[in-house]
């Protein structure tokens, strides 16, 4: 067995990232299978989750990183509608209400997105680009 400390892999950079915009897109590994994400900016922070619907499996996005509302406020699922807290992933209304989005922990460094991978992977792992 190879021990290895944890890693942390780049998303990409704060600054491309505009509040209540457009997700970066990323993908993690776990147990070999990528598992999509996203990140947005809201609040003044950065947010990152699972690009899973809790009510059946698909991702958000209307179109590649579209998740937010007009207003930039809500995530809503391109498939059924359901609307997401974007700074908790809670669904506040729609078929899954009351489910969360899964949070994925991410980390600002020298101005970079960084993903802290082996919390997500739970030390199952790497990490590839979407
Ligand atoms: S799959 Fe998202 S609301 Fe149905």
């Amino acid at each position: 067995v190879i021990m290895t400390a944890p890693t942390e892999k780049a998303i990409c950079a704060r600054a491309a990232l505009q509040e209540g915009g457009l997700a970066q897109r990323f993908a993690v590994l776990r147990r070999g299978i990528p598992v999509q994400c996203f990140v947005v900016a809201y609040d003044g922070d950065v947010h990152a989750y699972v690009n899973s619907c809790p009510h059946r499996g698909t991702e958000l996005d209307w179109q590649p990183g579209e998740v937010f509302d007009q207003d930039g406020l809500y995530f809503v699922c391109a498939t059924h509608g359901a609307m997401f807290e974007a700074d908790s992933g809670h669904c506040s209304a729609g078929p899954c209400r009351g489910a969360a989005l899964v949070r994925v922990p991410v980390e600002i460094r020298d101005g970079v997105v960084m993903l802290v991978e082996d919390v997500l992977a739970s030390g199952e792992g790497e990490s590839s680009p979407a």
